[in-house]
């Protein structure tokens, strides 16, 4: 009887000992975790996301599923209706960075067809960026038919472009303009510049005689506040790489797309898709220099980021 208590109460001593050991133990091995969890919660209240992107690199894939997502994660998804002013003044720059801020008390995704903007120089944080981009040649080429497209049969909008060349092909331009191809990828025949999206506001950035420049900055604006840029031609990779980098945006976004019927989405009927021939490729291939080493760099940090992660991943496992 005596033994016994002794017996029960020893068992409970050590049971009480072993509970408390083990939260302690808990909270050492987990500190880190629920730490980061803190500030990723904190960060992600008030950062908010900017998808500035760019023409013709499956955007309008993107905002399906992104709208898809806000639904399932429970994030606000704004879209803005502005299609074509991509460059503000200063005024209109204030404007919009006080809109995307006011969001901040929510975790927000914005999207919207614009040139990078520096969000310091109106004092506040810069957003998270991100973006998507594409094959530069088979940018240049859909971008030049849909916006013929767009302001010939929808007769929506014919921003920049002279009306004098709206008829013309992409080989017929570039027979007209044998010395000087790159002017078949300009504003003015319907082609925006990828550089000049992440390059920013300054005109700088959207001249082809300052393009070194122009490239430069993008390059660096990438590397300091882009959290991630998707390629186009791998899918697979970059929602992989979105699902790790922003999980509570993009969370099994591979298994949505999977899901998702379509595939692909060509915004340009058929008919008024005019493939070039391999000689005016080859000439725009030369034209497009610049925009293809943006395109390199770009794909080769998903790469990169794409080994980080699941590297880690199998030591872990
Ligand atoms: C931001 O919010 C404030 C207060 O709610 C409002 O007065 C202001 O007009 C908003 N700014 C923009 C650009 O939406
Ligand atoms: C382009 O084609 C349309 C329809 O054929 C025609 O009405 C228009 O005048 C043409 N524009 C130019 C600049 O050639
Ligand atoms: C992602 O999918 C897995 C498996 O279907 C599920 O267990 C998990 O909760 C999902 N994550 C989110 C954030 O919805
Ligand atoms: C154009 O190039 C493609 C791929 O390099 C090739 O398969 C095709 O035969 C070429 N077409 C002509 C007309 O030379």
């Amino acid at each position: 009887m005596f033994e016994n208590r002794y017996l029960i109460i020893s068992v409970t001593c050590f049971n009480i000992l072993f509970i408390f050991s083990n939260i302690w133990l808990f909270r050492r091995a987990y500190e880190p975790v629920i730490n980061s969890i803190k500030s990723v919660q904190y960060q992600q209240q008030f950062v908010p996301i900017l998808y500035n992107r760019v023409p013709k690199c499956a955007s309008t894939l993107m905002k399906m599923l992104f709208v898809k997502q806000s639904r399932l994660l429970n994030f606000k998804f704004l879209e803005a209706k502005v299609y074509t002013e991509y460059k503000l003044n200063q005024v209109e720059q204030k404007h919009f960075v006080n809109k995307l801020m006011n969001n901040s008390k929510t975790l927000t995704l914005f999207e919207r067809h614009i040139y990078f903007i520096d969000f310091n120089r109106h004092q506040h944080i810069q957003p998270f960026y991100i973006n998507l981009l594409r094959n530069p040649l088979e940018r240049a080429i859909s971008d030049y038919y849909y916006s013929r497209y767009m302001c010939t049969v929808k007769r929506k909008t014919c921003f920049r472009m002279n009306l004098a060349y709206i008829n013309e092909t992409l080989d017929d331009c570039i027979i007209r303009n044998e010395n000087q191809p790159h002017v078949c990828t300009s504003l003015e025949h319907g082609v925006h510049s990828a550089i000049a999206f992440f390059c920013g506001q300054s005109s700088y950035c959207e001249g082809y005689k300052t393009i070194e420049e122009a490239l430069w900055q993008a390059k660096s604006n990438i590397v300091k506040y882009y959290k991630l840029i998707g390629i186009t031609e791998n899918l697979f990779k970059t929602f992989s790489v979105m699902e790790h980098v922003l999980p509570q945006f993009f969370a099994n976004i591979s298994k949505l797309y999977l899901r998702q019927k379509k595939k692909r989405i060509w915004e340009t009927p058929k008919a008024y898709r005019i493939e070039p021939n391999n000689r005016t490729k080859e000439i725009l291939y030369k034209a497009l220099k610049y925009e293809i080493d943006l395109y390199t760099y770009v794909k080769r940090r998903l790469d990169r980021r794409y080994d980080e992660i699941f590297s880690a991943k199998k030591k872990i496992e």
